[in-house]
């Protein structure tokens, strides 16, 4: 929607979240905090995961292609080591600003339902990550119930338009199998009537 709609996003964006975000408070933790070296924070919102980062052993770069967020997410920059930017992945000014081979992790929580073309993200974490570099993830995905998930494709037009891009039915989970990320360690879990996939994944 239009640049009104991104603010009040953003504004309302931690108080709506409050509930939910005490539930995933420790898997942000666990998937977070022991991560070493350089880190590629893509779509990092309001800043949510950014007390997170051990704060002597990494340096973080965090993308937010959204204004308003990033602003939000000044305000949780905890420490030097993470430097935040304007721009999203898919962006072609993108591969100017961050090194091929040069990131040790790639996080991604909540985002890769909303990033515009899924494929093409993965596609570029590969390029983005070092040998033995890690993508962290934390995603809803599409239901694996068959009524929840036509549910799921009924209701997401006007979800999409509500939520700034998120899908409800992105096979995420599937999509990082064919693209070559084996897990090193992932789980299910159900949340707010949402599926959710999280997990350390390498190529
Ligand atoms: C639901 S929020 C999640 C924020 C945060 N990662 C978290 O865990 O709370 C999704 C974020 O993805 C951002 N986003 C949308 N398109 C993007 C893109 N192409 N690249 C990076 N981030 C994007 C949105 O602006 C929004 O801030």
């Amino acid at each position: 929607m239009g640049k009104f709609y991104q603010k009040l996003f953003a504004k309302y964006y931690d108080p709506f979240m409050v509930e939910l975000e005490l539930r995933l408070y420790s898997r942000r933790n666990e998937l977070i905090s022991p991560l070493v070296g350089n880190v590629l924070e893509v779509g990092s919102g309001t800043g949510v995961n950014f007390p997170f980062y051990d704060r002597k052993k990494t340096k973080v770069i965090a993308i937010e292609p959204s204004l308003p967020m990033l602003e939000k997410a000044k305000q949780k920059k905890t420490y030097p080591n993470i430097e935040l930017h304007n721009i999203g992945v898919g962006d072609k000014a993108l591969d100017a600003l961050v090194p091929e081979r040069g990131f040790d992790a790639i996080v991604c929580t909540l985002v890769l339902c909303t990033v515009p073309n899924l494929e093409q993200a993965l596609d570029d974490f590969k390029r983005y990550l070092a040998p033995n570099g890690k993508l962290i993830i934390m995603e809803h995905i599409h239901a694996k119930k068959k009524s929840k998930a036509i549910f799921q494709n009924v209701v997401n037009p006007i979800w999409k338009k509500i939520g700034e891009g998120c899908n409800l039915n992105r096979k995420t989970d599937e999509v990082l199998k064919q693209k070559g990320f084996k897990a090193v360690n992932s789980s299910y879990f159900k949340n707010a009537s949402l599926d959710f996939y999280e997990g350390v994944f390498t190529l």
